[in-house]
């Protein structure tokens, strides 16, 4: 025993911590990578795993950052934010999805990114034995915390025959008695699924009803294709009344490290926000708000990104669908999630492989049929065997996500990819 071993806390496993030898999926994804590389240090590894934009941030956030980092007003503690970057945000929220009437001062809160946003919330709302909402696979940070908090986190799967929405109804009354939050994530990560608006209505009777606060996490929800438009929680008549809008610059404006999101939504529950944020962060540097407040003014910017990601999409979707996949083109995110094979291989060489970036050295193991019990099993063959890289999930049946911000600086790197892609699956044999 280390003199940590006793030391730790329950929630991270007290003494078994460290221990159990499990590894989280996004490691186990990286250790993949690595052997693979490692294995054939000659082929080009394609990651279609990466959850984050392939580009940098726009030039107009990069120099406002560079004008404002050095201005002496701008050196303290930001504490609870900036109010130009809140009024940028409540302009914002207007003019992409006509979400009105917000008053800056005390309807938005900055977060320094999302994610610290969702271990906050359940400060404000979760006491030990209430349950918070959260549908799965998804986004775990808000359940992770709850859990923490000595609260529940209750699973609600999103399956493709309703459209990866949650089933609000089939929640046990034992449960919805103890549910404080729902949180809520659309255009969804993994599945690409967007709401409707007659799904947040639902969603706001069925929270009135229950008195359940709903945490909308729109982190992509700029970023949709086709007929699909932006389209805000708060929108809905009523949901300002039971619930939080959460919004990142992340995705939207390609500021991923740059760290910078608001909360948008009922006054109470931004206070609360707002009293736990002040007791554990200090704000985003006011120079990064600033810069923030350029890229909210050019939402055209989000256009020009979903744009990319369209295209990207029209490609990707066609190499997946003639390597046997079941692959739409999501209405939001940069996700394609496709349910996983069950086997690859087995196969005759002579009838399949011409391409040499494929694994062609093991010539026995190419003819040998495997088969996969989860999305995490092929996965992992995946990267190990056609060096193509996605991330796994099984909690709603097994699927893997696909993402479009794969490393291609030109058009014809793209192509390149892709066709790369599409060789290396489609001599890979699979069964569905
Ligand atoms: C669904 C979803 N929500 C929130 C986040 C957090 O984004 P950030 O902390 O960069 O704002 C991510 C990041 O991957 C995400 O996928």
């Amino acid at each position: 025993m280390s003199f940590f071993t006793d030391r730790f806390a329950r929630r991270i496993g007290g003494p078994a911590f460290g221990k159990s030898g499990e590894i989280f999926k996004f490691e186990a994804i990286k250790r993949a990578k690595r052997a693979a590389k490692l294995a054939h240090p000659d082929i080009e590894l394609i990651d279609m795993g990466v959850g984050e934009p392939d580009e940098p941030a726009f030039p107009l956030a990069c120099q406002a950052l560079a004008a404002e980092a050095s201005r002496t007003e701008n050196r303290f503690y930001a504490d609870n934010g900036i109010p130009e970057f809140k009024e940028a945000a409540a302009r914002y929220l207007e003019r992409v999805y006509s979400v009105s009437g917000l008053d800056p001062a005390t309807q938005i809160m900055h977060g320094i990114g999302t994610k610290p946003v969702y271990s906050m919330l359940p400060l404000a709302f979760i006491d030990p034995g209430d349950v918070a909402l959260v549908t799965v696979p998804g986004y775990p940070i808000l359940g992770t915390h709850a859990r923490y908090l000595g609260g529940e986190a209750y699973p609600l799967p999103l399956r493709a025959e309703n459209g990866f929405l949650p089933d609000l109804d089939g929640i046990p009354p034992e449960v919805l008695s103890r549910a404080k939050l729902l949180y809520l994530n659309y255009p969804n990560n993994p599945t690409g699924a967007c709401a409707t608006e007659a799904f947040f209505r639902k969603v706001v009777d069925f929270a009135k009803r229950n008195r359940i606060v709903v945490v909308h996490d729109a982190a992509y929800a700029a970023l949709v294709y086709g007929d699909a438009k932006p389209l805000s929680f708060l929108s809905v008549p009523g949901a300002m009344d039971i619930g939080l809008e959460v919004h990142s610059l992340s995705k939207s404006f390609n500021m991923t490290g740059w760290r910078l999101g608001f909360v948008a939504g009922n006054p109470e529950a931004i206070a609360a926000y707002a009293a736990v944020k002040d007791n554990v962060d200090s704000g985003q540097f006011r120079a990064i708000q600033k810069a923030g407040v350029e890229a909210l003014a050019h939402p055209e910017l989000t256009d020009a990104i979903a744009e990319k990601y369209s295209r990207r999409f029209d490609l990707l979707v066609a190499a997946l669908r003639s390597a046997g996949f079941d692959a739409k083109k999501p209405s939001g995110s940069f996700y394609c999630y496709v349910r996983a094979p069950v086997a690859a291989g087995g196969h005759d060489r002579a009838a399949g492989v011409q391409n040499r970036a494929v694994c062609v050295q093991d010539r026995a193991a190419e003819r040998a049929r495997v088969t996969f019990s989860t999305a995490a099993e092929f996965s992992d063959w995946l990267i190990r065997e056609r060096l193509v890289s996605t991330v796994p999930w099984d909690d709603a049946g097994p699927y893997v996500r696909f993402s479009v911000t794969f490393e291609a600086p030109t058009l014809a790197d793209e192509r390149r990819v892709i066709d790369e892609l599409s060789r290396r699956l489609e001599s890979a044999r699979l069964e569905f």
